[in-house]
Parts: structure tokens; C-alpha cells; sequence
């Protein structure tokens, strides 16, 4: 396949800005991936800094040109759970967006990341005293309830401080959008918000407390969605409880992971949503939205080294990483691309294989089914869309130290998270 044809082929899962070189290397934020793996190892997670930029800023944009029209005020917050670290943080900070955290340690980090506590949200479904306290006292601007225990433990935690704290309600709608289970949370049986009936009892609740003040209500009703469709029923439901300054859609927007994959845009996404609460609730909103996964997903590939090529009834080409850097797979099934680094030119073409993590499972299958250009070892193998809750739910299994992430930029590359040691494996060992 030609160079141009296959960075055509790919080019919405990987980094905006990727090609394909003369040499058939793949290039991302104009690094050479074959030399970045030389230079820093693998496994590694490397992100095109302008593709996050770019997606923070055109998720600004179309909030804009949207709640403009309609007289809302509006915010875009990054959901971290999706890419937690301080560089992260850092550059969606710099690029003045709001955040949400979802734990005292994710706090914690978009704190050290320079977040504006006042713009900072945390969410919970089961959230300590401890996490309260930390958030009172750092200023958080909004606690964001999930159960009746959360509200009294806020209120008390609240009135200790003598202060009254801007709360948002998280309602579970009651409708679910069409994706995996482990990631759907709209549904009426949910562990998170409120259900229908209780959220109704939790606004009378809030009401009543003296430390509390209810400004809004939240709804997340799932992730990787690829249809739209249940945005527009999910306000519609909301809309039921009454009239709120401020709403809060969540995120939810799904990625193409391969190139079959063909999500909405982030403007059709917006759209939807703003379009809704204007003809369900009304204009003169304060409305937030928060992306995570559509933010930082196709932002990073991840390059591995392959180790061993072995021929059964299939070819499985083992690499150096695997479920301790990137467990969707083995969570939800999830589906990815592979290539080589220095046959990018070469997508699609090739023996089928399945490619393997290093791992004691034989459930530790990255991709399963690719075809690939006469795999070998010593070879760079990359994956694609691999910047959401991959570093984020990155593990120590099998003593493998945690991948390196990289940032690179206009041809240059910089280490935002080293590489763990084997130091690092024991550190919390007291003997
Ligand atoms: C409350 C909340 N908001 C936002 C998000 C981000 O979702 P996504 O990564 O699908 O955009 C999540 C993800 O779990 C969430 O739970």
C-alpha cells in the first residue's frame, strides 16, 4: 500500500499530524517513531502535544459558537480519570479549561498540574471523609453529590469549615447509551447518582442543608458512545426535576479505535447537547461538558518491541508490554490496530497475527486478528489511540515497570513520566 494510502487509511486514529516518511517510518508530533524507541525504550506512551491542544480547543469552539447562540455560559472540563498526570494537567490548565477529578489523588495531581482549585469538580460514588475534607480545604468549586450518605457527610464536612459549598446532583436517567456494560451508567440500576425518584428526595435534601448550595445536575450516562441517539432523552429526563442555573452533560464520546470506526464529531456532540437543553430546559444556562476519552485518546500511540514471532494454528507476536499498559482489551474487549513502525506504509497488509502482551494470561491479547507486514523480533510495533486509560489504569503486574511518557512537539520529544525502575517495584515495601 502507498504511503499516502495508508496514512489515509489510519488517519483518524492516529495523532492529527502523524505521516507516514519517505522511508515508510511513522512519524508523531514530527518525531521519527522508530528512533523515539531507540532513544527512550519500549513499551512507551507517546502523545502528540498539538493533537491535545487542538481537541481542547475545538471542544472551546463549538461550546461557544453553540451556547452563544442559545445565551448560555458555558465550560469545558477535562474528565482526568482519562490521562491523570501532571503534564496532563498542565497543558489543559494552560489551555483554560475546567477539570473534574474523581479521587482525592486525582486532586491532588491536577492541584500539582496548576488547576484553579475554584475550577475543579470531584465526583465520587464513594467518596471518604477524607476526600471531602481534602476538597474543602484546597477550595474546590463544586462537589458533585452521588448518594444520600455523600450529602450528609458533605454537609457536616462543609459546616465544620463554617462555609456552604456549590454542589451539583448526579442523576442516573434512566438511559443508557449503546455501549459496553462496564462503561454505561445511565441506566436506572447504576452504583452511580441518583435514580429518578431519589433524585427528587436528594433536591429537597440539599435544599434543606444549611452548608450546601445547589446549583445544578449532573448527568455522565456513559463512554465510547458512537451514537448520539440518547443525549436528547437524557435531558429530557433531567429536565423532569425542575429548573437548574447550572447542568452538567458529562462526557461519554466515543473514539475510532480502528479505522472502521466512525464516531460524531465533536461538534455534532456539542450540538446535540446544547441543542437539548435549550428546547428541553431553556436558554440561560451555565453548561459543562466533560471529555475525557475524545481528548486524549487519539492523541498517543503506544510502541512496543516485538520479542518473539511464534507460528501455531495462528502467528502470535509477542511484545514487550501488554496488559500492565493497556488493559481495555482484556476489561471490555476493546479493539485496536497494530503496525510496524518502519513499514507504516505497509498497513493492512501481511499474515494475519494476533498480537500478545509478556504476560501469564492467555487473555493478555492487545489486538487480535491484524495483518502484519512479516513480523520480527526487534521490530516496533505500535498501537494507536492508546491515550486513555491506558497510563491511567497502567499496573505492576508481572514486576513490569510502568511505560515512559512522552510528549512530542514539532520534531521534539520530552519525558513527561519516566519510566519506572525495579527500585520503583519496591518502594512501598517496609521489609
Ligand atoms: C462522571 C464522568 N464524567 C466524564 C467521564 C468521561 O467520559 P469519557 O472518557 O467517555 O469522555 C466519565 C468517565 O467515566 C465520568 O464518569
Amino acid at each position: 500500500m502507498a504511503a499516502t494510502e495508508a496514512q489515509s487509511k489510519l488517519a483518524h486514529v492516529l495523532p492529527l499530524g502523524s505521516r507516514i516518511d519517505a522511508r515508510g517510518h511513522l512519524e508523531v508530533g514530527g518525531c521519527d517513531t522508530v528512533a523515539l524507541a531507540r532513544e527512550f525504550g519500549t513499551p512507551a506512551y507517546v502523545y502528540a502535544e498539538d493533537d491535545l491542544r487542538s481537541r481542547a480547543r475545538a471542544y472551546v469552539e463549538a461550546m461557544r459558537v453553540r451556547c452563544d447562540a442559545a445565551g448560555h455560559a458555558f465550560d469545558v472540563l477535562f474528565a482526568s480519570k482519562a490521562f491523570p498526570c501532571t503534564a496532563a494537567y498542565r497543558l489543559f490548565a494552560a489551555e483554560g479549561i475546567a477539570c473534574d477529578v474523581a479521587s482525592g489523588g486525582e486532586l491532588a495531581l491536577a492541584l500539582r498540574g496548576g488547576f484553579d482549585p475554584a475550577r475543579i469538580y470531584l465526583h465520587g460514588n464513594a467518596k471518604s471523609l477524607a476526600e471531602l475534607r481534602e476538597a474543602l480545604d484546597a477550595g474546590v468549586g463544586h462537589v458533585v453529590l452521588d448518594s444520600f450518605d455523600d450529602v450528609e457527610r458533605l454537609e457536616r464536612v462543609a459546616a465544620e469549615r463554617g462555609t456552604r459549598q456549590a454542589v451539583l446532583i448526579r442523576v442516573t436517567p434512566g438511559v443508557a447509551g449503546r455501549t459496553h456494560a462496564s462503561i454505561s451508567t445511565g441506566q436506572a440500576d447504576s452504583k452511580f447518582g441518583f435514580g429518578m425518584d431519589d433524585a427528587r428526595r436528594a433536591i429537597e435534601r440539599v435544599r434543606a442543608c444549611d452548608h450546601l448550595e445547589l446549583q445544578g445536575l449532573h448527568m455522565h450516562i456513559g463512554s465510547q458512545l458512537l451514537s448520539l441517539d440518547a443525549y436528547r432523552p437524557a435531558v429530557e429526563a433531567i429536565a423532569t426535576l425542575g429548573d437548574f442555573p447550572v447542568y452538567n452533560l458529562g462526557g461519554g464520546l466515543g473514539i475510532a479505535y480502528t479505522a472502521e470506526q466512525q464516531p460524531p464529531s465533536i461538534e455534532e456532540y456539542v450540538d446535540v447537547q446544547v441543542r437539548a437543553v435549550t428546547e428541553l430546559v431553556g436558554s440561560g444556562k451555565r453548561l459543562l461538558i466533560e471529555p475525557g476519552r475524545s481528548l486524549v485518546a487519539n492523541a498517543c500511540v503506544t510502541l512496543y518491541t516485538v520479542q518473539t514471532v511464534k507460528r501455531n494454528v495462528s502467528t502470535w507476536v509477542g511484545v514487550d508490554g501488554g496488559m500492565s499498559d493497556n488493559l481495555r482489551p482484556m476489561l471490555y474487549g476493546s479493539l485496536y490496530e497494530a503496525l510496524l513502525a518502519d513499514r507504516a506504509d505497509r498497513v493492512g497488509e501481511g499474515e494475519r497475527c494476533h498480537v500478545t502482551g509478556k504476560h501469564c494470561e492467555s487473555g493478555d491479547v492487545i489486538v487480535h486478528d491484524v495483518p502484519l507486514d512479516d513480523p520480527r523480533p526487534g521490530d516496533v510495533l505500535v498501537t494507536p489511540a492508546t491515550g486513555a486509560y491506558g497510563h491511567a489504569m497502567a499496573n505492576n503486574y508481572n514486576g513490569i515497570p510502568r511505560p515512559p511518557v512522552i510528549f512530542c512537539k514539532d520534531g521534539d520529544a520530552r519525558v513527561v513520566v519516566r519510566r519506572e525502575t525495579y527500585d520503583d517495584l519496591a518502594a512501598r515495601d517496609v521489609d
